[in-house]
């Protein structure tokens, strides 16, 4: 069973081909590309859904015909299509579905829409070597620039809601935040940098709704934003701070430690109270090596498995398109080519 998947949700442009084993828990990987914009929206500010649209089109193509000859295979060969349905930007989410169904009305073959979101939380499990032979129940955390959100797992297809965001995602924190302080796009990977060399106590920075099972990360932001002026004297705007280099270490370690803290506070609570043996984490943000070094350490003290998933998957990629389609083949799920795509599509 071979799987071509397309994901355009957002800024990225990737495509990858996956060809499921009978021992289908290793499915072995052929291709996986990603294009990414990143030069392309710099200096706006953020993403241009028009650019990053008109960007798939140019791209597409051109990692079709690369996926394919890496692979070795024509596309003729290929079993099945899929692509990212939603959520995401409407205008981008249309190229890379439209791409699938083409090709899959062109070869006869079979259509799977998938839910961006599904793709991320499945992706811990991607090449489980490990001895899993299926989507095992799990309390999955998901945290990535457009979203942060705790999904009870029972099963594949069977996912539970328990706690999202109410205003920013924490990538979109990391993004945010790393831009006031004059960093480079993504924010995340330029934090996580600096914040190694930094002292994490040093600033006192809020830890928004503990009590409950969804997030907020604002008020953070917020925070930080009025910590800045205070921080440097010397600025006549109040619009682009000079901090030394000791401040600016002590200041993302501190940030980083209060997304940290509430992301694995909230995940043992809710994994605790709904009793499962295993937690997961995926999406942008757990490329962090501190966040998922401190979520395996409160995982193991509370007695549950942990499970994330390599940096390569974490962030925007086909292969977890890809991986999640071969799941839903083999369950027996196939879409129909007027499947709209759904730019508010739900997980659950
Ligand atoms: O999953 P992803 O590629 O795209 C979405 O679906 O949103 O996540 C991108 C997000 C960005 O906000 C980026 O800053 C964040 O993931 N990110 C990180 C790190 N690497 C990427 N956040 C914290 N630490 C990192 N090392
Ligand atoms: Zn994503």
């Amino acid at each position: 069973m071979t799987i071509l998947a397309l994901e355009t949700s957002c800024d990225e442009t990737a495509v990858a081909i996956l060809r499921g084993r009978d021992d289908y828990f290793a499915p072995e990987l052929l291709a996986s590309e990603v294009a990414s914009q990143i030069a392309a929206h710099g200096k706006y500010g953020g993403i241009v859904p028009e650019i990053a649209s008109r960007n798939h089109l140019l791209h597409a193509p051109r990692l079709l015909d690369r996926t394919a000859t890496v692979a070795k295979i024509d596309l003729s060969d290929v079993d099945a299509f899929a692509a990212t349905s939603g959520p995401g930007l409407a205008s981008s989410l249309m190229i890379g579905a439209s791409i699938a169904k083409g090709l899959a009305i062109g070869f006869g073959k079979r259509y799977l829409a998938i839910n961006h979101l599904e793709g991320h939380l499945l992706s811990p499990f991607f090449g489980g070597a490990d001895g899993d032979r299926e989507i095992r129940p799990n309390m999955s955390l998901i945290v990535s620039g457009g979203h942060t959100m705790l999904v009870r797992v029972h099963a594949l297809c069977d996912y539970q809601m328990i706690g999202r965001t109410v205003d920013d995602a924490a990538g979109e924190a990391f993004d945010k935040v790393a831009k006031m302080l004059g960093l480079g796009y993504p924010g995340g990977p330029e934090i996580e940098k600096l914040a190694r060399d930094g002292d994490p106590n040093r600033f006192d920075l809020p830890r928004s709704m503990l009590g409950s099972e969804n997030f907020s990360f604002s008020g953070l932001k917020t925070a930080v934003r009025y910590l800045l002026p205070k921080l440097d004297e010397r600025s006549p705007t109040r619009t682009t701070y000079k901090f030394d280099e000791r401040v600016l270490s002590d200041l993302c370690a501190s940030f980083q430690q209060a997304i940290i803290d509430v992301l694995v506070t909230k995940t043992v609570a809710a994994a605790r109270k709904y009793d499962v043996e295993l937690v997961t984490v995926s999406g942008g943000v757990s490329c962090n090596q501190e966040l998922c070094r401190q979520l395996r350490e409160a995982c193991s003290r509370n007695g549950f498995e942990f499970k994330d998933a390599e940096p390569w998957l974490c962030t925007d990629n086909a292969a977890m398109i890809a991986f999640a389609a071969l799941f839903r083949l083999q369950a027996g799920f196939e879409s129909q080519v007027t499947e709209e795509i759904d730019p508010t599509l739900a997980l659950a």
